[in-house]
């Protein structure tokens, strides 16, 4: 097993280990060592160990794959190796003296649609084990070994290593102490259910693209109250559906009866911008 990161002292407050079962490690150098995971691990805020499953084969092609039973086309992973790598990581958890039993989960596109929810609850767990299949399919056998099955959309990947990548990625942010502040998750996109509005940095204007007043004048509690307006607005334009499972608050509502009384729909940040269809091209 490939360890990447170090043990920072003996407790760590928000720690998760998370193992990663794949037939291609390599695939996953880039993602652990840049941005706030390569930062996370760094400091042992999370411990991620790449388990190649090549390693549990018996022959001397360290085959994982085999042809499917009652023919057809491609190859499908076999189960030994995969049984064999989860029960060594289990046994490492129960002798790291870990009395929670880990939470597996199996990447596939027939697995429930991952989403922020499923990343906060597993941020819980202090030990997560992603298996990644690869080839055409792995053997149904394989599946009795999951806690969940995950799909990261209806598309198919040529294998589990990407969307465990994006697994891992929305998992970290939500264990404390990897995003700088709290805050920034909780202002975030999806952390309470909308869609996060709109942003500016410097300069205030550019390229004839104003800044909004708004913004620039100081007023906070003004301007707390146009940012949410601007978040309930992007999340009914973009995503209705969202708002419908949202915990919404008496201010909520009244400014989406705003929204609803200002009759034109369009971008009115940019009020002489194209609507969105004519922007894409
Ligand atoms: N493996 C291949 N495609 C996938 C997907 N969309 N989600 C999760 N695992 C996959």
């Amino acid at each position: 097993m490939r360890e990447t990161g170090e043990e920072v002292g003996e407790k760590r407050v928000g720690s998760v280990n998370v193992y990663i079962l794949t037939l291609f490690p390599q695939m996953f150098s880039g993602v652990l060592g840049a941005s706030i995971l390569g930062r996370a691990i760094e400091r042992g805020v999370i411990r991620v160990k790449l388990v190649d499953i090549r390693d549990f084969t018996h022959d001397a092609h360290k085959t994982a794959d085999d042809y499917p039973y009652g023919g057809g086309p491609g190859m499908v992973m076999k189960p030994e190796p995969v049984y064999e790598a989860v029960d060594a990581v289990k046994e490492e958890i129960a002798g790291s003296g870990s009395q929670e039993r880990p939470c597996v989960c199996l990447m596939t596109p027939q697995g429930e649609p991952f989403c922020d929810r499923a990343a906060r609850e597993l941020a819980g767990f202090s030990n997560l084990v992603l298996i990644c299949g690869h080839y055409e399919g792995f053997d149904e056998r394989v599946r009795y070994l999951a806690d969940r099955e995950i799909s990261i959309g209806d598309y198919v990947l040529t294998g589990g290593e990407i969307p465990a990548m994006v697994v891992l990625d929305a998992v970290v942010r939500h264990v404390p102490g990897v995003l700088g502040s709290e805050e920034s998750t909780r202002a975030e996109s999806f952390s309470e259910g909308l869609l996060e509005g709109p942003q500016y940095t410097r300069p205030p204007e550019y390229r004839g693209l104003k800044v909004p007043e708004i913004l620039l004048s100081g007023d906070h509690e003004k301007i707390r109250r146009w940012r949410r307006k601007q978040a309930l607005k992007r999340t009914l334009e973009r995503r209705p559906d969202l708002l419908d499972k949202a915990a919404l608050t008496p201010e909520d509502r009244e400014l989406l009866l705003e929204i609803a009384w200002e009759a034109d729909t369009r971008d009115d940040l940019y009020p002489d911008a194209p609507p969105m269809g004519v922007r894409r091209g």
